[in-house]
């Protein structure tokens, strides 16, 4: 909804409002968060007259403004929304509004400036889930006769927006390897808290989403502002509060891509368009930015709406050890419990029997499968399974026939290449002739099996990630590398339009909303020890629905981290993803496998539910527990996992509030024992639990919800499933 005066623009959806006064010679932003209602023009000019706050000592002499392009042009001392030069010259721009208008529902504001020879188009799509998409393009003017053709080289682009001065509570992840989106929480002080990611992804230690906040914001309650760079490339995230604010507002949320020095040149008419930044506010918590990005991605027309398929990934199940007869036996035990989709891990292509080789040949190896990949695809498909493959096509080994061939398509400095990572190099896909084999080689694979998923992997930084030009002329190439990589995953997607394709890189080093625009889930992490998934998990959710986070069930020891865990609380934790086995099946005992068979069967029948409904986190003091669950888009079921991963100090739960239920309806609640059930550290109790053990127990929402319940204690690294519906009064 959007009431435009001829000076204000208010947008407003799903309780959110943004508000732009359309005054020169820029746009100033009057507000966004809390949805102000139908303002009338006079509201809307109330808005506008309380928009500037006190001019202060020794200071600008004029009242502090904060606009759409905040520059120092209007004594803004925090970061521009642009900077750049020509040749050292133009390096104070002085924009002014030509134009505004809406278009589709999303606010278009043109821009000019004719000190660096920039025209601007911003875009404010307000979308029906709430979240503020803001896309930005810059265009070097045409010259008219006389005028310098020198290139504008741009420094950087920054989208920003305004907080108010009660956010100062700020939350962004960090994360390494198995370790992905391990929150850090602190203070926003003043100065530039500044995620600058220069490693041509977002890297496994990704802001994710920069959140800010009132202080002592969590899941269920708070103010909270937050900001996702939708890009897969180098990024640039801040908050940044100054002792003056920011006109009338606190402080600044802002986001953009890194740039190389020289790495965006603008000669006359050509264009620069930034990474879309995705703005989300809620009065009520971290639960509740998470359901407006859930929604926004549902929204999209590609979100996969099939079930999501059981998958057997046969990394942790074979690793390199490529053996065909081997390879089929396990294909017979997955079709056996009920996997929908197998996928063949790393090791299939030529010369690759371990990391240091082999990587940018996609040509299947004779040696270890003599008759192709079509007797494994053959079988998978036969049993009704679709079958996957594992690529890593912008990456190479140097140990490869294409590495020999065709040196100048490595994606590095011509005086030699720098330090390798997991024994290899990035193929430079902006290289015309290099995108071309790339995609006849994944077309011709996808073709020939019948493929039906692409577990996409990239295992390296970019590092010197230059393109070489001819003489040593070697450019700063990530930008274009990010977007050659997207035409890539377009142009196969466009040639097989039901391919499914998996964002990983060593794990969950690169989930963000650039990629998922092409692609269909994300590997969270390499991780598979249920202790560490269900911070991995938790924290990926709060950008991303469960159906495209890929859960999977490892062994009992796990690979990364040597920690034994029970099968029950392996499960569980999976169960809350695109589930799937990460386990060499051949190995499991008859008793293991019908405990698995049990789970597969589980996900299925609740897999609806989870794929549709509604992310809730329960806020505990203790550290050591965690209650999640989902519940259903009507309200009328609910999954709920009560997980500890330690011990703790306190030996009682106490009342604890089912979190996403409503208080004034009536339930009916049990335990789901499909996974098992877990071992306690109790002997006892409480009383409703042991009911629930055996069969439904009608329960309140005032008491589920409200006062809360106790919950059995349970001993560490265990999990429990709760089953809820709502029953009529
Ligand atoms: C890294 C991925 O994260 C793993 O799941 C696996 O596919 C390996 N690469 C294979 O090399």
């Amino acid at each position: 909804m959007t009431r435009t005066t001829a000076r204000i623009a208010h947008l407003r959806a799903a309780g959110v409002s943004f508000a732009v006064e359309l005054t020169g010679p820029l746009p100033r932003v009057l507000h966004w968060g809390a949805d102000l209602g139908p303002l009338t023009d006079d509201d809307l000019a109330a808005l506008s007259r309380t928009a500037e706050g006190v001019v202060l000592n020794n200071a600008p002499d004029s009242v502090r403004q904060f606009t759409v392009w905040p520059t120092e042009a209007e004594n803004w001392s925090g970061t521009p929304a642009h900077q750049g030069h020509r040749s050292g010259v133009a390096t104070t721009p002085r924009l002014r509004l030509v134009v505004a208008h809406e278009s589709a529902g999303e606010l278009v504001l043109q821009l000019a400036d004719d000190v660096s020879e920039l025209d601007i188009t911003l875009g404010y799509l307000l979308e029906l889930s709430g979240v503020l998409s803001v896309r930005t393009e810059l265009t070097r003017q045409v010259l008219t006769d006389g005028q310098d053709a020198t290139p504008y080289d741009l420094a950087g682009v920054t989208t920003l927006l305004p907080l108010p001065a009660r956010a100062v509570e700020i939350l962004d992840f960090t994360g390494k390897w198995c370790r992905e989106r391990a929150p850090q929480r602190g203070t926003l002080a003043h100065g530039s808290h500044v995620r600058e990611v220069r490693r041509g992804k977002p890297g496994q230690d990704a802001p994710h989403l920069l959140t800010v906040g009132v202080p002592g914001f969590g899941f269920r309650t708070g103010e909270v502002w937050g900001l996702h760079v939708a890009w897969s490339g180098n990024q640039r995230w801040l908050a940044e509060r100054s002792p003056e604010g920011a006109g009338v507002h606190g402080a600044v949320l802002g986001g953009g891509e890194s740039l190389a020095p020289g790495e965006i040149r603008l000669a006359p008419g050509e264009s620069y368009t930034a990474p879309v930044c995705h703005f989300v506010w809620s009065d009520q918590g971290l639960d509740a930015l998470a359901d407006r990005f859930h929604a926004l991605l549902r929204a999209r027309p590609q979100h996969p709406v099939t079930p999501r398929p059981l998958t057997l990934n046969t990394w942790e199940a074979v690793y390199f050890d490529h053996r065909v007869d081997r390879l089929l036996a396990l294909t017979e035990r997955a079709a056996d419990i009920g996997v929908e989709r197998l996928v063949l891990d790393d090791g299939w292509f030529t010369g690759r029997r371990d990391d240091t080789a082999g990587l940018g040949d996609w040509a299947v190896d004779p040696e270890v499968w003599p008759g192709g990949l079509g007797p494994l695809a053959d079988r998978v498909h036969g049993h009704g399974m679709q079958f996957g493959l594992w690529v890593e096509p912008e990456m190479v080994n140097l140990d490869s026939r294409l590495a020999t061939e065709h040196p100048e398509w490595i994606l590095g400095p011509s005086v030699g290449l720098g330090p390798s990572a997991r024994h290899q190099y990035v193929l430079n896909l902006a290289h015309d002739d290099a995108f071309a084999h790339l995609l006849t080689s994944l077309d011709e694979l996808v073709t020939r099996y019948r493929i039906d998923y692409l577990k996409w992997d990239h295992n390296r930084d970019l590092h010197e990630a230059v393109g070489r030009g001819p003489g040593g002329q070697d450019r700063p190439g990530v930008h274009a590398q990010t977007e050659a990589a997207y035409r890539l995953l377009d142009a196969l997607k466009e040639r097989h339009p039901r391919l499914e394709i998996e964002s990983c890189s060593s794990g969950g080093a690169r989930v963000d909303l650039g990629i998922l625009a092409r692609t269909d889930r994300v590997w969270a992490s390499d991780c598979n020890d249920p202790v560490e998934r269900q911070s991995v998990q938790r924290w990926t959710g709060q950008l991303l629905p469960p159906e495209l986070i890929g859960t999977h069930v490892g062994g009992p020891r796990s690979h990364t981290t040597g920690r034994v865990t029970d099968a029950s609380f392996r499960q569980l934790t999976a169960l809350f993803g695109h589930a799937g086995i990460e386990d060499d099946l051949t190995a499991r005992t008859p008793e293991e496998l019908t405990a698995l068979r049990r789970w597969v069967a589980l996900y299925k029948a609740v897999r609806a539910l989870l794929h549709s409904g509604r992310v809730v986190r329960a806020d505990l003091a203790d550290d050591a527990v965690l209650l999640h669950g989902v519940v259903a888009a009507d309200g009328g079921s609910a999954l709920y996992c009560w997980a500890r991963t330690g011990t703790s100090g306190d030996g009682q739960s106490g009342r604890t509030r089912l979190p996403g239920l409503d208080p004034a309806a009536r339930y009916e609640i049990r335990v789901r024992d499909d996974a098992g059930l877990p071992v306690a550290h109790q002997v006892s109790g409480p009383a409703w639990y042991t009911a629930a053990l055996d069969g439904w127990v009608t329960l309140p929402g005032a008491v589920l919800a409200g006062a809360g319940v106790p919950l059995p204690t349970l001993a560490p690294a265990q999990a429990l499933l709760f089953e809820v519906r709502r029953v009529q009064p």
